[in-house]
């Protein structure tokens, strides 16, 4: 396995609730998954991130922790997780997991403790309690509002049945929100790291990476400021953890990584995580914006901030937090929520979504540094907005009392065989969240070996991208080409993405690839919009 594999990585993320499914339960698991390791194989990735698959109650899929040191039986057990580790490292696939570092979920027995403690005690000291404002105390110690809606402070009952104090949760109340100005908590997230570290895993995408700390006496958001300049993102205090976490990895071998899930601007700030003693990657911005100068700045401004720092920038076009690519991009800019539901307006047809999210595979993939891939991305995916209100399961929409819809259109388990019940994400047929008709013509069963299939475009672009070291190269700009395209070199590799709404000249050449459906080796003399190709420069 090469050094600083992580520099150049195409890495895949599973959710494990909605990848593949084992033992029917409709919520997919570890041992689904490792049956499902020879198809990421084929995709020619290099790594594998896996969201949460720890002890939870499940009210925010897994990012609200009971237990860090186990797997909840929903997804498996240890042992189905040391087999997942060891048949990715067999096809020589590394496996990144998901930390949780800025809040537990409130089952887990440090707070069961702290609501059991009384004010003051040394169990309430791990997390934010605090006593309200206003007469009794019945307003919240301060005007924080949670990423989900609502305020960010719950109050608990005291032990003799009164309201008492406050405590934060920055996400949904069932995720208190650890003080990591105390030395236990950092000590206790230290052990954690270890325990993974020692069963093998390669490394750590860290939740929610910028707020663990929050700015002494917890002030008041200044409804005025940008919330990159909020109390509890960006605090300096917390590159210290980080260098903590970086020099206690650096003590096991085999290039483990650490990689911050943080959303900061400018992107100058965001290399601040990136830093040689701290991080070794943070996520970019997604491409949310379907214009040539405009992505041109972010891929220049991205490349400079991360290259300033020593450190490889990243390339990402959906995860599990956004509505997916093959549906957003065609989305009116205002118009871009977290998720998409049955009132939701201004969703353009799949065929016509799906050029775009194609030729944005091919630019995220040609771009020096490593490529992120969000499961089901490869097949086309589009999100999945017919979601009954009843089956609904993010916070987001119960917080916002139906208001807002959440993200589990782009958590619908995956279809991998056309004809099977649940498309073959599980034995049977029940799907944790219901399956559009749309999965059986996207199967991946489908699409395998069919030319010009959207899996077939992401494995060749993947196995293009390796043998011509994509990763390791640096864009070139290239002069003359109307300002709706982006055009560069990167190496020996010329890449042009059509974003306007006129075709434009494609130079005399040899077509690598083209996102175009109808062929790879097109011969054409234009480039149609919506469309990217790679030429051999
Ligand atoms: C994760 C989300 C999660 C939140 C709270 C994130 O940014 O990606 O899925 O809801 O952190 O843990």
């Amino acid at each position: 396995m090469n050094k600083e594999w992580w520099r150049t990585a195409v890495i895949y993320q599973v959710y494990p609730r909605s990848f593949a499914d084992g033992d029917g339960d409709g919520i997919g698991d570890l041992p689904g998954i490792t049956s499902r390791l020879d198809a990421l194989q084929e995709l020619g990735v290099d790594a594998v991130w896996l969201s949460p698959f720890y002890t939870s109650p499940q009210r925010d899929g897994g990012y609200d922790v009971a237990d860090y040191c186990d797997v909840d039986p929903l997804f498996g057990t240890l042992a189905d997780f040391d087999a997942l580790l060891l048949a990715a490292h067999a096809r020589d696939m590394r496996v990144i997991a998901d930390i949780v570092p800025n809040h537990s979920s409130s089952q887990h027995p440090w707070f069961q403790a702290a609501l059991d403690a009384a004010p003051g005690g040394i169990e309430r000291g791990r997390y934010l309690f605090r006593e309200g404002r206003g007469i009794d105390g019945t307003e919240p110690p301060n005007n924080w509002r949670s990423h989900f809606g609502g305020p960010a402070w719950t109050r608990a009952t005291e032990a003799d049945g009164a309201p008492g104090q406050w405590y934060l949760h920055l996400f949904d109340t069932s995720q208190p929100d650890f003080d990591w100005s105390n030395e236990e908590v950092r000590e206790e997230f230290r052990r954690i790291l270890r325990f993974w570290l020692d069963r093998g895993i390669d490394g750590f995408r860290v939740d929610v990476a910028s707020s663990l700390v929050k700015a002494e006496g917890l002030p008041d958001l200044d409804p005025e400021l940008d919330e990159d300049l909020a109390p509890y993102t960006g605090q300096p205090g917390v590159h210290e953890i980080y260098r903590d976490w970086r020099a206690l990895l650096d003590e096991y071998e085999g290039d483990r990584v650490l990689v911050a899930e943080s959303w900061i601007k400018p992107l100058t700030r965001r290399a601040e995580w990136v830093r040689p003693d701290e991080m070794h990657q943070a996520f970019n911005d997604l491409f949310d914006d379907w214009d040539a100068p405009t992505l041109r700045r972010i891929i220049d401004d991205t490349l400079d901030a991360f290259s300033a720092v020593g450190a490889p920038s990243t390339w990402v076009a959906s995860n599990h937090d956004t509505v997916r690519q093959a549906t957003r991009l065609s989305l009116p800019r205002s118009e871009r929520p977290n998720g998409l539901g049955p009132n939701s307006t201004g969703i353009a047809s799949y065929d016509d979504t799906l050029p775009r999210a194609r030729a944005l595979a091919l630019l995220t993939l040609s771009l020096p540094g490593s490529a992120y891939l969000y499961q089901g991305e490869e097949l086309g995916l589009p999100e999945v907005s017919e979601i009954p209100d009843e089956a609904r399961q993010d916070p987001t929409f119960f917080r916002t009392e139906g208001e807002q819809y959440g993200r589990d259109g782009c958590r619908v388990p995956l279809p991998w065989e056309a004809d099977a019940p649940s498309y073959g994400f599980g034995p049977g047929e029940a799907s944790w969240l219901p399956q559009p008709e749309l999965w059986g013509r996207l199967a991946r069963d489908r699409q395998q070996d069919v030319a010009d299939s959207t899996l077939t475009l992401y494995q060749d672009a993947v196995a293009l991208r390796r043998s011509r070291t994509l990763g390791a190269g640096h864009v070139e700009w290239l002069p003359g080409y109307p300002t709706h395209v982006l055009a560069f070199r990167n190496g020996n590799t010329t890449v042009l993405v059509n974003m306007g709404s006129e075709p434009a000249p494609l130079p005399a050449g040899e077509v690598l690839l083209s996102s175009a459906a109808t062929s790879t080796t097109s011969t054409t003399s234009t480039l149609d919009p919506d469309t990217a190709v790679w030429m051999h420069a």
